[in-house]
């Protein structure tokens, strides 16, 4: 099949990881590598054997067919946008854009000219998330009912080199970490129908612990400690905790209850890791994972799977539509704690296709 030109706006720090998953993908044909910092890009660009370039002169590349955006979320609609207008399809890092109101225009100027747009987290697409998948819906669990989903740390400002952003608007830890789980019940259960939440800030200023930032203080504009419940229209009722406030928890990531027993989800920020199916019978027994992808940081899949869909002409499965959702579901979290009410959510995607059982290593359907 014919390979497919990408270019990399955004040479920070989760750039190295889409750069070394893409030599996983024989699709992808990385062309290029932008940023708005030129000594960035020299530096990725080197570092993997890509020829840097400026933002405009990636954008102008005839070659390249999807722009793989990976500014910070602030710049996400703002090259996105970009990306568009020079008539390339886009996939954005999460979240897709810091609302839905800034979200939308995106959406529409892709359709308008039948451009695609996908976002991560691709992390759905792994070995074990597509098994949960497979199971849940061979009715492993009977009937869900519902779930929790945990994300609580102490904070990134331990261990990122520029963590600032995570606590500006477009931040905290619903819009940054809540993508990978929201988006991987989306998988699971379908759509969310409404949300009710409770933000918090606990602190108006936090201190830097990471090098080179040490010591310097950062402000605090977000929400840092989330309590949510999520009803999805399929009927589950999720409890979801985001949170960077928490020193220590031993709470499983993602857990779900049916009416004929329990699935313990791995981490939906990466591909493999433990499944486990409890009964009220017995105790909990490992499942073992049957899909490709289980074993390895993927992180570009989603750009593969849009890839592989331009050229067969089929839906991808990590959408704007998809991501759109998630983010409406995000928004909810925050508006509902403002406003002290439920929050209905309008946005209906289809649960993502599965992905075959068995694709050989580096391919897609
Ligand atoms: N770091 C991680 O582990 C991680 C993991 C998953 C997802 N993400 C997501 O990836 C995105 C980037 O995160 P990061 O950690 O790499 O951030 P980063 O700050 O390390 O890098 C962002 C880069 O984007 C560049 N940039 C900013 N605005 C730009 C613009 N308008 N045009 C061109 N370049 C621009 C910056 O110069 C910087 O080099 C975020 O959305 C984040 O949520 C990060």
């Amino acid at each position: 099949m014919d390979r497919v030109g990408i270019g990399i706006i955004g040479c920070g720090n989760i750039s190295a990881a889409y750069l070394k998953a893409a030599r996983a993908f024989p699709i992808l044909d990385v062309k290029a590598v932008a940023d708005l910092n030129p000594a960035a890009a020299e530096a990725r660009g080197a570092e993997f054997g890509i020829p840097a370039t400026t933002v405009d002169g990636l954008l102008a590349d005839p070659g390249i067919e999807i722009v793989v955006n990976l500014t910070v979320p602030l710049a996400h609609v703002e090259v996105g946008l970009m990306a568009i207008a020079a008539g390339k399809h886009i996939h954005s890092e999460k979240p897709l854009a810091i609302d839905t109101a800034e979200a939308r225009p995106l959406l529409d100027a892709a359709r308008a000219k039948g451009l695609r747009v996908g976002c991560a987290p691709d992390t759905f697409l792994g070995g074990a998330h597509q098994t949960c998948r497979k199971l849940i819906d061979d009715g492993a669990i009977g009937q869900p009912l519902a779930g929790t989903a945990f994300f609580m740390c102490p904070g990134h400002e331990r261990w990122h080199p520029s963590p600032g952003f995570f606590y500006l608007r477009g931040g905290g830890p619903v819009l940054d970490m809540a993508p990978y789980y929201v988006t991987d019940l989306v998988n699971l259960l379908g759509p969310v129908a409404r949300v009710a939440a409770i933000a918090a800030r606990a602190r108006a200023v936090r201190t830097i612990t990471s090098q080179p930032l040490a010591g310097q203080q950062i402000p605090v504009e977000v929400a840092t400690h989330a309590a949510a419940t999520l009803e999805f229209v399929s009927g589950p009722v999720v409890t979801m905790v985001m949170s960077f406030d928490v020193p220590r928890h031993r709470h499983r990531p993602i857990e779900l209850y049916g009416s004929e027993g329990a699935m313990a989800v791995p981490d939906p920020n990466w591909f493999g890791g433990q499944i486990e199916i409890g009964t009220a019978a017995g105790d909990w027994r490992a499942v073992i994972t049957e899909h490709a992808y289980a074993n390895g940081n993927f992180r570009i899949i989603g750009v593969a799977d849009m890839a592989h869909a331009i050229r067969k002409n089929r839906p991808h499965r990590a959408s704007g539509e998809l991501a759109y959702h998630v983010l409406e579901v995000m928004e909810a979290v925050q508006h509902s704690s403002d406003e002290g009410r439920h929050v209905r959510i309008e946005s209906r995607p289809e649960r993502p296709a599965m992905l075959p059982g068995d694709l050989m290593p580096g391919d897609l359907d």
